[in-house]
């Protein structure tokens, strides 16, 4: 810890159970579907990581701490570990600590009794008593004392920014999508493998939220039925990238065929089952071409 009084920690977020609960976490991860985890989406292995952490953290009484950039899904993990806590029927209350004046926090969060500072003119019930039995989420607590910092983190567990994890990309982007399609009547059905090496290429400073955002765009704006190139926004689609290099260099159609298979192998995470899907080709021509191109076929990163 820094000597400073306070401690900087960017946009994170707290989650203070308030109950002894035994989480139904591993049991709902039976049966659920093989990708998903609460609504989550991701099966890369810092995100697995992450839900070993709230399966562990979810049963105790312990602070959580949930760091992260923007939009990477603290809240969506403190409503996680809330639901499969036995606090599950129980409140979750959302403080936006942002709105509350720092002086105040403290006091606020855990009460005060009369007399205790100047203007303590009555005893008073702190957030974290009033979200009794149920799980209180402070929301944007930026900087906190370190004091404070010390009072509520107990386990941490930090998201990982998207760029970390490329290979969730495909699968996030197709959930959007599916979400779309399901809220919409006229909506595109797949996105070209180009636009998902786009995807999976970008930095996505915004994260899954910026993620999400493009892809709803992409669907409603769109005039295919395949999301293309230059559907995403400007920022994101590169497609003078794709004409540039593919003007620069006169490469065989082998070359082309080999290089393709790999981007599209790495797009899909290296699954196979995915990228067979995404090249429109059954999975044992993958087999046949990648053994013809001589393509490496497990992860090489
Ligand atoms: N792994 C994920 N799977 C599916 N949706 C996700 C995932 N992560 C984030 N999202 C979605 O992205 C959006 C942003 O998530 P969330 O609000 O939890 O982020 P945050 O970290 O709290 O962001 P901020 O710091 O800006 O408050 C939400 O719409 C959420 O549903
Ligand atoms: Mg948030």
């Amino acid at each position: 810890m820094p000597e400073s009084p306070f401690t900087e920690i960017p946009r994170e977020s707290l989650t203070r159970p308030r109950r002894p609960s035994e989480g139904k976490f591993l049991e709902a991860i039976a049966q659920s579907e093989p990708d998903r985890t609460y609504g989550m989406i991701g099966t890369s292995k810092p995100m697995r990581d992450v839900y070993d952490m709230v399966a562990r953290v979810a049963p105790t009484t312990s602070t959580v701490l949930i760091q992260g950039e923007t939009g990477t899904g603290k809240e969506l993990i403190a409503r996680a570990i809330h639901s499969t806590s036995r606090r599950g029927e129980h409140p979750f209350v959302t403080v936006d600590c942002s709105a509350l004046a720092e002086s105040l926090l403290e006091s606020e969060l855990f009460g005060h009794v009369k007399g205790a500072f100047t203007g303590a003119q009555t005893d008073k019930r702190g957030l974290i008593e009033t979200a009794g039995g149920g799980t209180c989420f402070l929301d944007e607590i930026g900087e906190i004392s370190g004091d404070l910092f010390y009072r509520l983190s107990v386990v941490t567990i930090v998201l990982p920014p998207l760029r970390e994890r490329r290979e969730d990309i495909p699968l996030l982007a197709g959930h959007f999508l599916q979400a779309f399609r399901d809220a919409n009547e006229q909506a595109p059905s797949s996105i070209a493998p180009e636009t998902l090496a786009l995807l999976a290429g970008y930095d996505w400073p915004g994260n899954v939220r910026e993620l999400q955002h493009a892809i709803e765009r992409a669907a409603a704006l769109t005039t295919h039925t395949v999301l293309l190139p230059v559907d995403l926004p400007p920022n994101v689609g590169g497609a003078p990238r794709e004409a540039a290099s593919a003007a620069g260099s006169a490469l065989g159609l082998k070359d082309v065929v080999k290089d393709h298979i790999r981007r599209v192998l790495k797009v899909a995470g290296w699954n196979k089952k995915l990228a067979a899907e995404l090249l429109g080709i059954h999975r044992r021509t993958l087999y046949r071409l990648t053994k013809r191109h001589g393509i490496s076929l497990s992860r090489r990163d």
